[in-house]
């Protein structure tokens, strides 16, 4: 039977993919742990962006290539679909970047500066900045924390007026309400995450979450 209650699974969105994997789930304790550094913090997300990194690219093109080892020649393989734009949703997405740059050094990328109006709640863009080629590119969207869901969506809608058709999004947490967000307003796109936590707090954190990734990123609390 059909499931039509508000909170119904969208049928045909993409489900997320959680990374399961030893070193994530350690990293991620550790990244969680309030008494982590502003040192260590960074640490563990440049090293968590490398693995969730890993994981977004795994559907890139590749084809045959022909090289020459010091041995023989053989068949290898080459990237072969669309270049790469990487797009930061500021300020907490650059955190993830170096990770990303680490992995696909020859990566454009883009930002987009969103904040909340307290009045209507709409996410309200003070930064946007595409390379001029971004609608020939394939693109992942990143920001550590999938909380409401709003400016992930905002940041998306950003990206697809700007022409570009495949997008992934990467996140180190997301909360379930994030994801039946992105899920209804574009259930095109793929979501990576480390963890999906319990639940969205009514101050917007995410529970059990990390706090406020931004701040921990940038030592600003
Ligand atoms: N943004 C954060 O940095 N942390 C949360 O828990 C939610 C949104």
């Amino acid at each position: 039977m059909t499931d039509t209650s508000p909170n119904a699974p969208i049928p045909s969105a993409i489900p997320p993919v959680v990374l399961d994997h030893p070193l994530v789930r350690h990293k991620l304790t550790r990244l969680r742990q309030a008494s982590t550094s502003t040192a260590g913090f960074r640490r563990l997300t440049r090293e968590l962006s490398l693995l969730m990194c890993y994981e977004a690219t795994r559907d890139l093109a590749v084809e045959p290539i022909e090289i020459e080892t010091p041995l023989e020649r053989m068949e290898g393989w080459a990237l072969s679909g669309k270049k790469l734009c990487f797009v930061s949703v500021l300020r907490a997405g650059n955190g993830i970047l170096d990770g990303m740059l680490d992995l696909v050094p020859a990566a454009r990328v883009g930002h987009v500066g969103l904040y909340r109006d307290p009045n209507t709640l709409e996410a309200v863009e003070y930064y946007l900045k595409f390379p001029e080629d971004v609608a020939e590119r394939d693109c992942i969207v990143v920001d550590p924390m999938l909380a409401t869901g709003h400016s992930a969506a905002a940041a998306i809608d950003r990206v697809k007026a700007a022409g570009v058709t495949n997008i992934v999004f990467v996140c180190l947490l997301a909360s379930p309400e994030g994801v039946a967000h992105m899920n209804e307003r574009h259930p095109d796109v793929k979501i990576v995450t480390c963890a999906i936590d319990r639940e969205l707090d009514d101050h917007g954190y995410i529970r059990p979450g990390l706090g406020d990734a931004g701040d921990r990123l940038f030592g600003t609390k």
